[in-house]
């Protein structure tokens, strides 16, 4: 068999990431985050003064950007060659990711290179648009879907414990939440609604929705879809390890 690509795709907050990492660390596959590199083209949009109306500035760009992905869990994300993973979830580079990943020619770019990875190695990769353009015969696609204020609580407990401080502003907690909540709604709108890409379930993805599991229920779930479809657990004593 080839390799086997497994495509997570879902809103914001949805749980994506947790569920591709651990996914990918039970099968000992290498796990890409696709967000991530939109959200570096967008830190270097933003570092070189390039508006985010200047299509051809920002093609040009994500075409000449290096960015490096981690490959275990811990690593880096590298944009030419400095370590950007903690600015590239500020809120700055998130609203401005879902605007610079509007432009054909910034999705044109990281498609290439998204592929590129995806056919060199067994991936687990998630995203918006794996399932639908990235990879549309990946051997595995699901969708994952969670409700709006449970994103919102799981966004704002994710900026907590990777230091942000959301807190510090002076705003309370109702307030912060119905905050994230609006930050999220906007950017799925426009994730959802933009011509090229949009998130969609794809028709043969399987939706699966978070709200009321635990991490270990949906990792367990999407593990038992991959060995459905052909993955094989590692029979080294790595599975299990996140
Ligand atoms: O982690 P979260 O779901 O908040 O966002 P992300 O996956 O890091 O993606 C950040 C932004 O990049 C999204 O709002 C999308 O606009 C864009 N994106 C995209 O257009 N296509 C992808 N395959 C992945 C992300």
């Amino acid at each position: 068999m080839g390799q086997l690509i497994i495509a997570i795709d879902g809103p914001a907050a949805s749980g994506k990431s947790t569920t591709a990492k651990l996914v990918a660390a039970r099968l000992a596959y290498t796990y890409i985050d696709s967000g991530a590199m939109y959200r570096a083209v967008a830190l270097r949009a933003i570092r070189l003064g390039v508006s985010e109306t200047d299509v051809e500035g920002l093609e040009q760009m994500a075409r000449e950007a290096m960015i490096g992905l981690p490959e275990h869990d811990g690593d880096p994300v590298l944009l030419d060659g400095e370590d950007v993973s903690l600015e590239i979830r500020g809120e700055r580079v998130t609203a401005s990711a879902s605007v610079v990943s509007t432009v054909p020619g910034v999705r044109r770019a990281l498609v290439k290179q998204q592929r590129a990875i995806g056919h060199a190695t067994d991936c687990v990769m998630e995203g918006r648009d794996i399932g639908t353009v990235v990879f549309p015969d990946a051997d595995l696609k699901v969708f994952l879907t969670a409700d709006l204020r449970e994103r919102a609580r799981r966004r704002l407990s994710e900026m907590r414990e990777r230091g942000h401080r959301p807190d510090d502003s002076g705003r309370s907690d109702g307030e912060l939440l119905a905050e994230t909540m609006e930050d999220i709604r906007a950017r799925d709108e426009r994730d959802s609604s933009r011509d090229d890409s949009p998130l969609l379930r794809a028709s043969d993805a399987v939706a699966l929705d978070t709200t009321g599991l635990s991490i270990e229920q949906q990792v367990e779930e999407v593990v038992r879809l991959a060995i459905e479809r052909g993955a094989e657990l590692p029979a080294n004593g790595k599975a299990g390890q996140a």
